[in-house]
């Protein structure tokens, strides 16, 4: 059976910021629906929501009060349903995001946990003794920085949160708790959702002992808290396979529905997650590119690395950018995000595109009073305002970007009146057509989306690799240009497209231009060297 999200392109939406219809600055459900068809015409195959439940949002939306409700603020259940339907209708899927390590400490859970140390769902939650001196349990600190366990006056004892305060965590080791996570998933694998993105799923397992975990020898002040100490003893322990195993069991009563799963580890520990006999995650994240430096010879490593390191039957994934990180366009700059772009969308595996790096956005400056950030509230200096990379969609030339009728929750870039859909749809050089262009290659030529992968050594400067059996790739990492050397049947072959421009055609050149890439079509095996009229 070929799966749909093997080929499909995944489109990551930060739903605050995509499209406001409520009147408030701050994105909807029905705004997401309104854009369907831009989505579709886009060519890609499934949207990915980031949360839309009900929450205070201290870390927007990432704390849960309620998983089965919609919050108000992105509209209800009917709205959710037409969404989902007119998604499908548009022949696209739907993922949601699923957040089961933690709920906000106003879920109805959390208020009972914390209620008294007899409440039965005391034990859905990790609640501790304080260490003798009274101090914390441990040394285990949180994402967000300072200690990750909070003192409860009222019980006596400390619980405790990888992320903010309001953010508890739960005991996967409760067998009431994976019960209850599972009717979630439930509720909406029989809305008809297509699947989930998992929050952080790493961190589901925790040291049964709660050991201290050792300082890492290569922090330094400048960087956040959290990578202080190795993560050896409160994430990545070997129960989590179990509990994705029983995951992966529930979604698999009903048909072809997808797990992918937050996943911020080395690549060793990274695809332990495909689960054994790939009855794990269908894809865990691979945020190599996210975190790479921007090097050819980096970057062809990773590539080959990943690419030897996947489970016979695993099927590998690309991300570039997400809600959590610097946009591509913020980190390489835009000429280079083109070639990123080429990259993304011509390696082996389901890409993730992350909305509004199709006009490349870059980083949007987030003055001081604007942040919204709880991350950067906590460590200013120490952490990425993540506010940069969730900026609104700028759809049009129009006031706020057609995002909104009033200010934005965030503010739009300075040049949205020229960096948005409206101008870049009518340009066939634009970031958009290239998008565009390279998402249609990938449906009309199945090389790009089944073909091996296969490294070619086309100079030193140059990351080059074969798909399938008819086409290579030739991209130009730097600003310079290189001597591009390609196998006899790819310099007679013809190209599909150029990073810089978005065309199609001509000769292949002997140099790559700087910020350039290729897509060649080899001529059809016996055909080459055959004159070409
Ligand atoms: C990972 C999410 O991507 C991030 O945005 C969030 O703050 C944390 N998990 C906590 O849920």
């Amino acid at each position: 059976m070929t799966h749909w999200w093997r080929d499909a392109a995944i489109y990551q939406i930060y739903p605050r910021s995509f499209q406001d219809t409520s009147g408030d600055g701050i994105g909807d459900l029905a705004g997401v629906r309104h854009r369907l068809g831009y989505l579709r015409d886009l060519g890609v195959g499934a949207i990915w929501l980031s949360p839309i439940f009900k929450s205070p949002m201290a870390d927007f939306g990432y704390d849960i009060a309620d998983y089965r409700a919609i919050d108000p603020l992105f509209g209800d259940m009917d709205e959710f349903q037409r969404l989902l339907d007119d998604t499908h209708r548009h022949g696209l899927k739907l993922l949601l995001d699923f957040v089961p390590n933690h709920t906000s400490d106003e879920h109805p859970w959390f208020v009972e946990s914390r209620s008294s140390r007899d409440n039965p769902k005391r034990d859905w939650y990790i609640w501790h003794d304080p260490a003798p001196d009274g101090g914390p349990p441990n040394n285990w600190r949180s994402n967000f920085g300072g200690s990750a366990w909070t003192w409860d006056e009222a019980t006596g004892q400390y619980f405790y949160h990888a992320f903010l305060e309001k953010q508890p965590d739960l005991n996967w080791r409760n067998p009431q708790v994976r019960e209850a996570m599972y009717d979630v998933l439930r509720f909406w694998l029989d809305k008809g959702v297509d699947g989930f993105r998992i929050d952080v799923i790493w961190h589901l397992a925790k040291d049964t002992r709660f050991r201290d975990n050792p300082p890492n020898p290569a922090w330094e002040p400048d960087q956040p808290e959290i990578q202080r100490f190795q993560q050896r003893y409160s994430a990545d322990q070997p129960y989590v396979h179990e509990i994705i195993a029983e995951l992966r069991e529930v979604v698999d009563r009903y048909v072809d529905r997808l797990l992918i799963g937050e996943i911020y580890l080395p690549l060793d520990r990274l695809v332990t997650y495909y689960g054994e006999s790939n009855k794990g995650l269908h894809l865990p994240f691979n945020f190599q590119l996210i975190q790479a430096p921007w090097r050819t010879e980096v970057i062809r490593e990773l590539i080959e690395e990943y690419e030897t390191a996947l489970p016979e039957g695993g099927w590998p994934n690309w991300v570039l950018s997400n809600h959590d990180k610097p946009r591509i366009a913020a980190r390489v700059g835009e000429a280079q995000a083109r070639v990123a772009a080429m990259l993304l969308l011509t390696l082996r595996g389901t890409p993730t595109l992350y909305y509004g790096d199709e006009l490349g956005i870059a980083d949007v400056h987030v003055p001081h009073g604007r942040i919204k950030d709880p991350w950067a509230k906590n460590e200013p200096d120490a952490s990425f305002n993540r506010d940069r990379a969730r900026t609104p969609m700028q759809w049009s030339a129009e006031a706020f970007g057609g995002f909104s009728e009033i200010e934005p929750w965030l503010p739009l870039t300075d040049d949205y009146r020229t960096r948005n859909v409206d101008r870049q749809r009518g340009d066939d050089s634009s970031m958009l057509a290239l998008h565009r262009a390279l998402l249609a290659l990938r449906t009309r030529f199945p090389d790009l989306r089944e073909g091996n992968y296969c490294s070619i050594d086309a100079g030193p400067a140059v990351l080059a690799y074969r798909r399938g059996e008819r086409i290579a790739v030739a991209l130009n990492l730097s600003a310079e240009s290189a001597s591009l050397d390609l196998p006899h049947e790819f310099r007679q072959g013809e190209v599909l497209l150029r990073a810089s421009s978005g065309e199609s055609g001509g000769g292949i050149p002997s140099r790559l231009g700087g910020d350039e890439g290729l897509i060649i079509l080899a001529p059809p095996s016996g055909a080459e060297g055959r004159t070409r009229s």
